[in-house]
């Protein structure tokens, strides 16, 4: 068997045009536009990177984007001011602080800061409870992606074994509570896990969240199942610096029935989910109905 590839890219294209056009449309009956609030602190050349690609998409998609760039050496007061004032914001809808943080500065303690209505990225620990509860919450963005790609492969996931191999707190473990809120069986499997190809064999959905380059390989992979692959590793190959996945791609393609390649497979959607949740949070804040096929 080969695999159907399953182009992120085009998807996330899809969800961007289905955010544009809500915008559009709360604009234009709601005289509304939802506004994103990015913070990044420091220079780090790869947040850098993400907070210009953020300001360019939320702007593509018709909401206001608020960029605010503070020095390395902001301190930890005058960041949680800046939050608790965009808490207050009535313009501002969702609130992203770029991680990482510089190490003097407390994460967890500013993340749980922001109003959990306006965590577009789901880290809000309101926001992890409500999902481990099966509560209406914001979602992290990565796993949302996947659940939208895995939803529109496969239908209705109930009933399903779901492995996620990965047990962080931004992927996988609201990815498997995503997968149990749609009836799957859920696995979490991890570095510690035995016979994690016996596990990851059981699995008719396979999402690969580890941080180690093409470590899923294709015998172990069941028969036609659907991989996600969320892992972006650099590595050193044929004297060429590549981009790889945590699944070995050419050998599990012959054996899955769908597969996310990298790049182009999760990596685009990650951007689209948060436009989504910002455009879900500024309807949530108005008292309108959820924008339809963009949430858990
Ligand atoms: N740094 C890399 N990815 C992310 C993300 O999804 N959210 C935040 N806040 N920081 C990041």
């Amino acid at each position: 068997m080969t695999a159907t590839m399953i182009d992120g890219k085009a998807f996330a294209a899809r969800v961007r045009g289905l955010v544009q056009a809500q915008v559009a449309r709360l604009q234009a009956e709601r005289g509304l536009r939802p506004g994103l609030a990015v913070v990044l602190v420091g220079e780090d050349p790869a947040s850098q990177v993400y907070v210009r690609n953020k300001h360019a998409s939320t702007v593509e998609v018709g909401m206001n984007s608020y960029e605010h760039r503070l020095p390395a050496d902001t301190s930890e007061a005058d960041l949680l001011a800046l939050v608790n004032s965009l808490n207050a914001d009535p313009k501002v809808h969702g609130i992203l602080v770029q991680l990482p943080l510089p190490k003097h500065l407390n994460s967890e303690l500013i993340i749980n800061t922001i109003d959990p209505a306006k965590d577009v990225d789901g880290f809000h620990i309101s926001n992890v409870g409500l999902l481990g509860t099966g509560q209406k919450s914001m979602v992290p963005c990565t796993p949302l992606g996947c659940l939208m790609m895995l939803r529109d492969c496969l239908g209705a996931l109930a009933g399903l074994n779901a492995v996620v191999v990965g047990r962080s707190n931004i992927v996988g473990k609201p990815m498997a509570q995503l997968l149990l809120g749609d009836s799957c069986t859920v696995t979490i499997a991890h570095s510690k896990t035995r016979d994690l190809a016996a596990v990851c064999r059981g699995a008719d959905i396979l999402v690969a969240a580890v941080g180690r380059p093409e470590m899923i390989t294709g015998d172990m992979v069941k028969p036609g199942a659907t991989v996600i692959d969320v892992g972006i590793n650099r590595i050193e190959r044929d004297g060429k610096t590549r981009l790889v996945g945590d699944v070995h791609y050419a050998s599990a393609a012959v054996v899955a029935g769908a597969i996310t390649p990298v790049p182009g497979g999760v990596g685009p959607m990650t951007i689209a989910c948060l436009l989504a949740n910002a455009l879900t949070a500024c309807c949530r804040a108005n008292g309108l109905p959820e924008p339809a096929g963009l949430t858990a």
